[in-house]
């Protein structure tokens, strides 16, 4: 309230509106779904009045976001950022945090300029903020979207005790290739669940009322199209038709921005030939027009600067193409400082345009309750919250929900709480990889490792034997380079034939081998694209060497993005994804091996057999050659040297117990455009333990006007069953599951015949046709 009072104070001292027309803006602030579409009066009329007083200059100061802080997240960090907020040349700051940190910088903000506008604080709150989730990638594999909802309103509720006010997430982009490193930041393959998914993380980060202390401004990315780089290299070239575009790669964006979602981030790659950050088809047509979005966007680091190499011109006439293309907020790059005051006195750009952008900034500060109060984010006791004991409950629960039981054999899994583990691998004692990359302000001495987790599940009623067996890679220049963004490898310096006896004499000597390998976090992630997408280093060969042993080989998987793991496959007893787990990896991991926890996680992204069939994805198209199955058959869409069959097909997980599905009914075989039906299957828990089943509905539209995807997910159900215990699960198919973009991008239902598939994933399925019969 004191702050109100000196903000409001300060205000009128410079001649501002009075303070009984100042909004309340508690009160009337609309839910989530609602922040796009909604016009606020209250709001229009402030930011009117504000932006009347301000200069060129301070509006142009306006659209600038620096770093400054604790985390370098880019290749230029941000200079001279006292003297620019003073010049009323900064609109926000991220990577600086805590509540003590960013009351300094905005004291400093509002005391400092003519017209005391606070700043924006972001930060790459990705999954989790200071107690860390699951990646991405692992947090969707847990299909469910209340534990995802939930893990993104306690990373609010974090990040906006420890200073911040918008996080950079939720990171939608559709990835099919497996070598592109972030994959591991979204949630899989397929535009559909990616839509739900980005629904529930708004929802958690956004809540109902922006303007509540606990609630944060979301960050829609990359906008568009930036997971479909070309040769899966990170900042690539991206290509595609606009019904590519349309029908699959933009589902995610859209439902965010009906989700509400208050900003969006631009993507570096060029959509149709124009790079997104200066492409005003993408951000004013599409995402304004279209859509509806009436928030901020801001370019992700550096992109106007980069239009030049991609070259569309000097640097001023990429920030007049930016500017003029709907971007409002330039991030690090300062072109729109250095750059738009000429351009408005070149009449290269209008000051209505400079107006325009400005205002979206100064709303989503007004949406945020800034002008209220620009410390409700900088309040010391709410830091009490952080890693709470509720919260890291929250992380194990989600942790152990996110993984993936790929392979069971003779039920390796799960292990006895007795005898003895060889517990192998150069990730069973590691902290720093579990928190994946982007783990913001996560401490990874805090995360609990494998053997860390074991003992806290079985105590000493198991005998553990460790050997670290392999370093997680063996080039030195790889190693060199992941030291040098905090990978903290220590590398064995003996021979790996060295490592690899010392684990197979562990493993002789113990009942069960459990080895964790994979990847070290740094190989995935932001320009982690990786060419070979096997187990690096010697840690294949020291997988062969402990299968000689004879002794069950349990295979647990710590990875960013879908792994080439033919003989892995063949050949281990069983083998878990835990993928980059977060802060309570080892106690999920343990919960899992040990029986704890039924695994019921399922992939989102398709497991090649190698590296050379990405991208491989479920829901492709088929061509007028398909393939069959059989090699000898010529002319076929197929390789010589390998099936067109994926290691594990999306939807892919297993259980320890088994499910069978009775022959489901469809309520109807024909119906008439417009009108939904039902598809009824009972599911049975046939095995021996209590389980959770992702019952998945996919529909195949079977001739179109435009050709449509083999098969696509129009739904699921995550059931619980306890063991002998079956549900009916029922889906309605709507209409709106029907429809396609059509040459004309027109969204159209065109009657004809569909299939239905239901089953446990998207290879394993029953079929059903029906219908659909013009008015
Ligand atoms: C670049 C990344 O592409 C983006 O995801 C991130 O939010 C920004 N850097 C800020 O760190």
């Amino acid at each position: 309230m004191r702050n109100l009072i000196i903000y409001l104070l300060l205000v009128l001292g410079m001649g501002c509106r009075p303070l009984a027309n100042q909004p309340n803006n508690t009160a009337a602030v609309p839910a989530s779904s609602a922040i796009n579409q909604v016009k606020d009066p209250e709001m229009d009329r402030f930011v009117n009045d504000l932006l009347a007083k301000m200069t060129l200059e301070e509006k142009i100061g306006q659209l600038n976001l620096l770093a400054v802080g604790f985390d370098v997240t880019g290749p230029v960090v941000s200079k001279n950022v006292d003297e620019n907020i003073r010049q009323g040349k900064v609109g926000g700051v991220f990577n600086t945090f805590t509540p003590t940190a960013a009351r300094k910088l905005q004291e400093f903000a509002v005391n400092n300029t003519r017209l005391k506008i606070p700043l924006l604080f972001g930060y790459d709150v990705i999954h989790g903020h200071r107690t860390i989730f699951p990646i991405p990638l692992g947090l969707s594999t847990s299909w469910d979207l209340t534990a995802i909802e939930k893990s993104a309103r306690i990373a609010a509720e974090e990040a906006s005790a420890d200073g911040l006010n918008w996080v950079f997430s939720p990171m939608v982009d559709i990835a099919r290739d497996a070598r592109w490193g972030r994959i591991a930041e979204g949630s899989g393959e397929d535009p559909w669940f990616g839509a739900q998914v980005a629904k529930a993380m708004i929802k958690g980060y956004q809540g109902n009322d922006l303007t509540q202390n606990n609630t944060v401004l979301a960050c829609l990315k990359h906008f568009a199209l930036y997971g479909a780089a070309e040769a899966g290299r990170d900042y690539g070239t991206t290509d595609m038709s606009r019904q590519r575009m349309y029908n699959e790669y933009f589902l995610p964006y859209k439902a965010a921005v009906e989700a509400g979602v208050g900003s969006v981030m631009t993507s570096f790659n060029e959509v149709d030939g124009i790079p997104a950050t200066g492409n005003k088809w993408l951000l004013t047509d599409v995402l304004r027009q279209q859509w509806g979005f009436n928030g901020l966007v801001v370019t992700d680091y550096t992109a106007i600067n980069e239009m030049v190499a991609h070259g569309v011109g000097s640097e001023a006439e990429a920030g007049e193409l930016a500017l003029k293309a709907g971007t409002d907020m330039d991030m690090v790059g300062e072109v729109f400082i250095k750059h738009l005051g000429r351009s408005v006195k070149e009449n290269k750009v209008t000051e209505a345009e400079i107006n325009q952008a400005c205002r979206r900034i100064l709303e989503a500060k007004y949406k945020l309750g800034l002008f209220q109060d620009p410390y409700r984010y900088t309040n010391e006791s709410r830091t009490a919250i952080i890693m709470q004991p509720e919260f890291l409950a929250a992380a194990r629960d989600i942790a152990r929900k996110s993984m993936v039981l790929l392979k069971n054999k003779n039920n390796a899994l799960p292990l006895k709480q007795s005898g003895s583990i060889a517990l192998i691998g150069p990730l069973a004692n590691r902290q720093r990889d579990l928190i994946g990359n982007w783990s913001a302000a996560g401490d990874w001495k805090q995360a609990v490792s494998v053997e860390q987790g074991i003992r806290n599940v079985v105590g000493n009623k198991v005998k553990i034997n460790y050997a670290q067996g392999a370093n997680i890679a063996d080039d030195e220049q790889m190693i060199k380079r992941l030291n040098a963004h905090g990978g903290n490898l220590d590398i064995d310096n003996r021979s790996s034939a060295a490592m690899i006896q010392e684990a197979v004499r562990v493993a002789r000597s113990s009942d069960v081998i459990v080895a964790v390998v994979g990847e070290s976090q740094g190989m995935s992630g932001e320009a982690a694209s990786r060419s070979d997408i096997s187990l690096p280093g010697q840690q294949l060969e020291l997988l062969k060497a402990l299968k000689k042993t004879g002794k069950p080989l349990v295979v647990v998987l710590m990875n960013g993005r879908p792994l080439a793991l033919p003989w892995e496959e063949q050949n281990a007893d069983a083998i878990l994804e835990t993928w980059f787990a977060g802060t309570q990896a080892g106690n999920a991991i343990a919960d899992v091996l040990f029986g704890l926890y039924n695994p019921s996680g399922k992939l989102t992204t398709t497991f090649p057999q190698a590296v050379g069939q990405v991208p491989l994805f479920y829901n492709h198209k088929n061509t007028g050659r398909p393939f069959g199955g059989d090699l000898l058959d010529k002319y076929k869409s197929r390789y010589l040297d390998v099936t067109n069959e994926p290691l594990y097909p999306f939807g892919f997980g297993l259980s320890y117990t088994t499910f069978g599905y009775g022959k489901p009914q469809l309520s109807k075989t024909a119906i008439k455009a417009g009108e939904s039906l039902e598809v009824t299957v009972a599911v049975k828990n046939t095995g021996n333990y209590d389980g959770e089943e992702v019952v998945q509905l996919y529909i195949q539209d079977l001739v179109g006007s435009v050709t449509r995807p083999v098969k696509e997910l129009k739904n699921f159900r995550k059931i619980s069953l306890k063991k002998g215990e079956s549900q009916e699960v029922k889906f309605a198919i709507t209409p709106d599951d029907l429809k396609f973009y059509n040459s004309a991008l027109e969204y159209v239902l065109e009657p004809g015949d569909f299939k239905v598939f239901i089953g446990p994933n998207s290879r394993d399925v029953q079929e059903m046709r029906f219908s659909v019969q013009k008015n």
